[in-house]
């Protein structure tokens, strides 16, 4: 950015829409400014951050005009915390955004025709509405400009949230509104506990501390796992910790701890250890069981899981003797979910512990037209593995926020499956995939679902048919 742009003022800017990834936008001099943390229809005096020829980015230092659409958000975090961006926007018109992200990302990226987008439909919970959290412990605590400012000592060891683009800063979180059941308490008694016994907080700098990270999951039916990363291998002190959490929190059915001495947190590739209770915790869903284990994937809002997987069956529409991909299966809870109404259902999905979960998921619940594979999707979804399974009537498909890979959409418009289901939680990849799959397929209906309220992100539904030859 030039010298010129960085910090520049610009004032009164009026804010015209909601943009992606939760900023919004106005104009000044024939640009569009995205600006974080406003809604449409404030004036804002705006600091720019960023300029490239065509946009500029900035924050506000300034508000004016406060726009009749906001609310007064609910978290003390809020603004600081990056988890809940929107909680100054009221619900209905969160989902109206949300719909519009949509419209907008298929009229950008897809091109492609596309029937009206329906309205998002709602979360019943708006908070204490995720089943996970994944909490970071560090020595580097966030302080706010008024702390810094009071020249006091403040105690620099955090348990909470990376702070937006600092990879080294943690919110120190006392209350957190996605999560309910035990998560709050859980969090803020190890904190205290691991104060009051001195116990290192982990340097991500230095790679030195014992107390690294902490996951909390949790079931509608009142199960919670807790897994606690330790930076260092201190036996004792685990042990310490670990029945500090089993004696004073005897609700948790699932207690489990890693020894993560890597660059980074992930623990798919570590051995994990159950220090208490079950190695896995148990969903329940139209009298169905789902098993998952620490290193499965899990939708995070589990009331609305079962809405995303009802659009997801009526748009499937089975009759019973069609013969179903699940892609990018997870523990197998779509296939499972839509068993009954097919054939067959072939899922594929690349974590193994995963698989193993689906296919016990089937077991668990006497499903026994099932089959899954653990494989990279591009390499498994082959023309061999074609050859050896019935090919699709339908095929489903739930990517990552990536989407799919390319190789992989190249198999789809190859198996010519009548109809294709694409869940996704990324519409801007999905809308990118679709303008692929035109070559072969219609979009004939569109529904977001909100999975995650306060937040800009939403999942969508589409189904695509195939176009007639
Ligand atoms: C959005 S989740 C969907 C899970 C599942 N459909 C559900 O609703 O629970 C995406 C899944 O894709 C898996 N995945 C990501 N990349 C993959 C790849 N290249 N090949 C196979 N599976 C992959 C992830 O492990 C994850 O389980």
């Amino acid at each position: 950015m030039s010298r010129k742009m960085k910090n520049k003022l610009i004032t009164n800017l009026r804010i015209e829409k909601i943009a992606s990834e939760g900023k919004c936008l106005g104009y000044h001099d024939e640009k569009v400014v995205f600006v974080t943390g406003v809604a449409p229809g404030d004036v804002v005096d705006v600091r720019i951050t960023k300029g490239k020829s065509s946009f500029m980015e900035g924050e506000p230092v300034k508000f004016h005009e406060y726009s009749a659409e906001r609310i007064e958000p609910f978290c003390a975090h809020f603004g600081t915390c990056g988890g809940c961006k929107w909680q100054h926007i009221n619900y209905d018109l969160q989902k109206n955004y949300k719909r519009q992200q949509v419209l907008d990302q298929f009229q950008r990226i897809a091109k492609v025709p596309i029937p009206e987008v329906m309205p998002t439909l709602g979360s019943e919970k708006t908070k204490y509405y995720r089943n996970k959290l994944d909490f970071t412990f560090s020595n580097k605590k966030w302080l706010t400009i008024d702390q810094i400012r009071s020249g006091e000592e403040f105690d620099r060891n955090a348990l909470g949230f990376h702070i937006p683009k600092m990879f080294d800063k943690i919110i120190d979180i006392e209350h957190c509104y996605l999560q309910g059941n035990i998560s709050n308490e859980v969090r803020n008694k190890l904190r205290a506990f691991a104060l009051e016994n001195q116990i290192t907080f982990y340097d991500i700098r230095s790679q030195v501390g014992l107390l690294r990270n902490l996951i909390i999951r949790t079931t509608s039916t009142g199960e919670s796992m807790v897994i606690v990363q330790f930076g260092e291998n201190d036996p004792e002190s685990i042990k310490v910790i670990m029945e500090f959490l089993n004696q004073k929190f005897p609700e948790i059915t699932s207690l489990i701890y890693v020894i993560n001495l890597k660059g980074n947190e992930t623990f798919h590739d570590l051995e994990l250890v159950t220090f208490a209770g079950k190695d896995f915790i148990e969903e329940e869903m139209e009298g169905l069981k789902f098993r998952i284990s620490p290193k499965s994937f899990y939708q995070t809002n589990s009331e609305q899981a079962y809405e995303l997987y009802k659009v997801a069956r009526e748009f499937a529409d089975l009759k019973g003797d069609e013969v179903v991909y699940d892609l990018y299966t997870g523990t197998g809870t779509i296939a499972n979910f839509v068993a009954k109404k097919a054939k067959q259902v072939i899922g594929i999905e690349y974590v193994e512990a995963a698989i193993e979960d689906a296919k016990l998921n089937s077991k668990l619940n006497g499903i026994e037209n099932t089959l899954f594979y653990a494989g990279d999707m591009k390499d498994i979804l082959n023309e061999e593995f074609i050859a050896n399974h019935a090919k699709p009537d339908l095929i489903i498909t739930d990517p990552p926020r990536a989407g799919m890979d390319e190789k992989v959409v190249e198999m789809l418009l190859r198996l010519e499956a009548p109809r294709i289901v694409y869940v996704s939680c990324n519409p801007a990849t999905q809308a990118r995939d679709v303008a692929l799959l035109a070559e072969k397929y219609d979009v004939v209906k569109i529904q977001p679902v909100d999975m995650f309220p306060q937040t800009y992100h939403v999942e969508n539904v589409i189904l695509l048919s195939r176009k007639a030859h």
